[in-house]
């Protein structure tokens, strides 16, 4: 593999098809079809209607990632996709694709990661190698502290205990009657609104490990709402969500900036859906300041589920000597380290 080698990575874990292609470190193209609407009738992501949809989409992404990066299926030197963690039958559509591109064009196969396809994003458009770093990994599914020491080589530190950030927000935001996925419209309504109005417990701040629980913190929203006369009103609304996205960022940046102290790591990465947060990236930024520490985070197009985070880890596992055997399975519980 060298700099010129092209990479086609598809992402299909859960609810999103995505294709992309990279050239070395250029990202040529990256298509995402996003089923969100399709989901919302149902209250959730039914694992079927996903594949299917997955197989629907998939030919005509590829098509138009192949034009508009301009270059042949041909010219492709390497296929991936990722193989886990995820819903089964969301991820045997891509990695099928993947594999079977490989088969008929005899070229190598590399199964990803997608936590790692997360974890690697903050370096995105960065030059140079991995470094050291203490990595939040902040997502729909997940919510990870990593110990980064360069490609393949992590070593988890916490998770949550209970939901995952983002399913706090996507919960808190049903709960509110407002749309999913739920981050992004808590966010817009907490712009306007009171972080200091309601005091929301900061679960597990003080727990003395790098673990994290929201649970508690949806409860606590939940009682709130019953207690107040006028829940529908569009300020109680607004400082609801300015108060309980105030609670879930303190803690993740309290929690990621101590286990960088103790890890005596320069560096803190951000990545995953919530990274979106404009709140949380300018809080974790400020943070890392005050602390001495650096700070990257993956840029917001890159935060959401998407291909081009798959084919940058498979660039780079690739460069540094990694390969899949084409017997590789797809793993729904796939643990990064
Ligand atoms: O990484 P992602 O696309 O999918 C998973 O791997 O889970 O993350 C999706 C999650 C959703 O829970 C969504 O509500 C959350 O990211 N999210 C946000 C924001 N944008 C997306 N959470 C908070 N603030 C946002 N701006
Ligand atoms: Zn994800």
């Amino acid at each position: 593999m060298d700099a010129s080698t092209s990479i086609l990575a598809l992402e299909t874990s859960c609810d999103e098809t995505a294709i992309a292609i990279m050239r070395g470190r250029e990202l040529l193209a990256s298509e995402v079809a996003s089923q969100t609407a399709l989901h919302e009738q149902y209250g959730g992501v039914v694992p079927e209607v996903a594949s299917r949809n997955h197989l629907l989409h998939a030919p005509r992404l590829l098509f138009s990632a192949v034009k508009s990066a301009g270059i042949s299926l041909a010219e492709v030197d390497c296929f991936a996709a990722t193989s886990g963690p995820g819903l089964a039958t969301s991820l045997m559509i891509g990695a099928s694709i993947a594999k079977g591109l490989a088969i008929a064009s005899h070229k190598p196969y590399l199964a990803i990661n997608h936590l790692e396809g997360h974890l690697l994003s903050p370096f995105f458009e960065r030059e140079g190698l991995i470094e050291p770093n203490v990595s939040l990994i902040v997502s729909g599914g997940h919510t990870l502290l990593v110990q980064v020491s360069g490609v393949n080589a992590y070593r988890k530190l916490g998770q949550t205990v209970d939901d995952a950030a983002g399913e706090a927000f996507d919960k808190v935001a049903k709960m509110l009657g407002l749309a999913y996925p739920g981050g992004p419209e808590i966010e817009r309504r907490a712009r306007s609104g009171d972080p200091a109005r309601f005091d929301f417990p900061r679960s597990m701040l003080d727990s003395g490990d790098d673990n994290f629980s929201f649970s508690g913190l949806k409860t606590a929203v939940r009682y709130t709402l019953a207690k107040i006369s006028s829940p529908t009103d569009q300020h109680t609304i607004a400082d609801l969500c300015a108060s309980f996205q105030r609670a879930v960022i303190e803690v993740l940046v309290r929690k990621t900036i101590k286990a960088a102290l103790v890890s005596a790591l320069a560096l803190v990465t951000l990545s995953g859906g919530v990274s979106c947060n404009a709140e949380l990236r300018e809080g974790m930024a400020a943070a890392c300041d005050q602390a001495g520490l650096q700070f990257l985070a993956a840029p917001p197009s890159l935060s959401t589920d998407n291909a081009a985070m798959i084919a940058f880890a498979a660039m780079l596992r690739s460069q540094n000597g990694f390969s899949s055997e084409l017997t590789e399975e797809i793993d729904p519980n796939l643990a990064l380290a």
